[in-house]
């Protein structure tokens, strides 16, 4: 298990830059997730910690070493990828042992630790099948055993759950995560799917653009989002987001730019006048009496929730009740955001008030 460290990273492809001074440290065996939408960089930092592409400036440091000018195979690490990467002309017990084969390990402690990784991971039964007579569940979990064999410093995950379908992934995610409690090896996790960031890492690095918009523990993201990338992101169904200007009457109000009056907290009345963004989660929302109206469009019951999708003026509001309720489209329903939870940010930068 390793520390890795990131300080000013950059990296260029020709006068393109894609990552933009990048600071990060990863704790020895913590799992950290690498979330953002496509083409944020989050492959491009993955690569750069695993060597497979160069550091166009700053440094990266795995266990304390630089290793800006070490190959991949000196840095110790093990990456897992979304297509798996397996060599189809090889049975799932060579798969797995390869990588010590290059290394030289005799014979019986490459047996000894292929045996080791397949019990782990449940592959006993399959070491002598060819990939193209596994599912894809089976292959991914070969693809990890394969990284587990080398007894790594450091895994490093690119999507690999992307290929399976949704229920093999909620499985594979809870594997992947099991087998980091029992490993404890430090690992770097690329997704663009927060829901899985949430699920597995113990800290969240969402990025944008290639640069961090925020890093921290799941909830901290989730309860605090500094920006407004972060809070529509982190959260499914997403935070509702209505903009308008702050009033400071008797009561304090956000007044839409359709013109309509929502209540917000009170100490908010010094921003009197300023250009906003009122956010509020859809299990945030108190159906109330002495709420504003909104218009019913969409009811989908699940059994444990029911999701509610309603037009306040013109502003779209997502909804998530954990108790039955008996709505129809087109009611009229009268709600007011839960004030104690709901979040302010700035218009024009996208940076949360106070
Ligand atoms: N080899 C390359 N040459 C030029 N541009 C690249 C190369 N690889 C990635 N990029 C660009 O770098 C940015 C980040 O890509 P990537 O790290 O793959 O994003 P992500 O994994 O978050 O989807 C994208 O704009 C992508 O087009
Ligand atoms: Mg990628």
């Amino acid at each position: 298990m390793a520390t890795v460290e990131m300080r000013n990273v950059l990296k260029s492809y020709g006068s393109l830059q894609v990552i933009h001074g990048i600071s990060l440290d990863i704790d020895d065996g913590e799992f950290v997730a690498f979330v953002g939408p496509s083409g944020c960089g989050k492959s491009t930092l993955l690569r750069m910690i695993a060597g497979l592409e160069g550091i166009s400036g700053g440094e990266i440091e795995i266990g304390e070493t630089v290793v800006n000018d070490l190959a991949p195979k000196e840095r110790d690490i093990a990456m897992v990828f979304q297509n798996y990467a397996l060599y189809p002309h090889m049975t799932v017990a060579r798969n797995m042992g390869f990588s010590l084969r290059l290394q030289g390990a005799s014979k019986a402690e490459i047996t000894e630790k292929v045996n080791h990784a397949a019990s782990i991971l449940g592959l006993g039964h399959l070491l002598d099948r060819y990939p193209r007579h596994l599912s894809g569940g089976q292959r991914q979990r070969v693809a990890m055993g394969r990284a587990i064999v080398r007894d790594p410093q450091v895994f490093l995950f690119d999507e690999p759950l992307s290929n399976l379908d949704a229920k093999l992934r909620v499985q594979m995610r809870s594997e992947i995560k099991s087998l980091h409690q029992r490993l404890k090896t430090t690992t770097v996790y690329v997704t663009h799917d927060q829901v899985e960031a949430m699920t597995l890492a113990d800290k969240i690095v969402v990025l944008n653009g290639g640069r961090i918009e925020q890093a921290g523990p799941p909830l901290e993201l989730y309860d605090n989002p500094r920006t407004l990338f972060v809070a529509g992101f982190i959260g499914s169904p997403s935070m509702n987001f209505i903009q308008g200007t702050v009033r400071a009457g008797d009561r304090v109000m956000l007044e839409t730019d359709d013109g309509l009056l929502i209540p917000l907290p009170a100490k908010i009345a010094s921003e009197a006048g300023r250009r906003v963004t009122f956010g509020f989660r859809p299990e945030h929302i108190l159906v109330d009496q002495a709420g504003v109206e909104a218009r019913v469009l969409v009811v989908e019951p699940t059994g444990s929730e029911t999701q509610l999708n309603a037009i306040f003026g013109k502003n779209p509001i997502t909804a998530v009740f954990r108790d039955r309720v008996n709505f129809r489209p087109d009611d009229i329903i009268r709600f007011l955001p839960d004030l104690a939870r709901a979040h302010l940010f700035d218009s024009t930068s996208g940076v949360r008030i106070g």
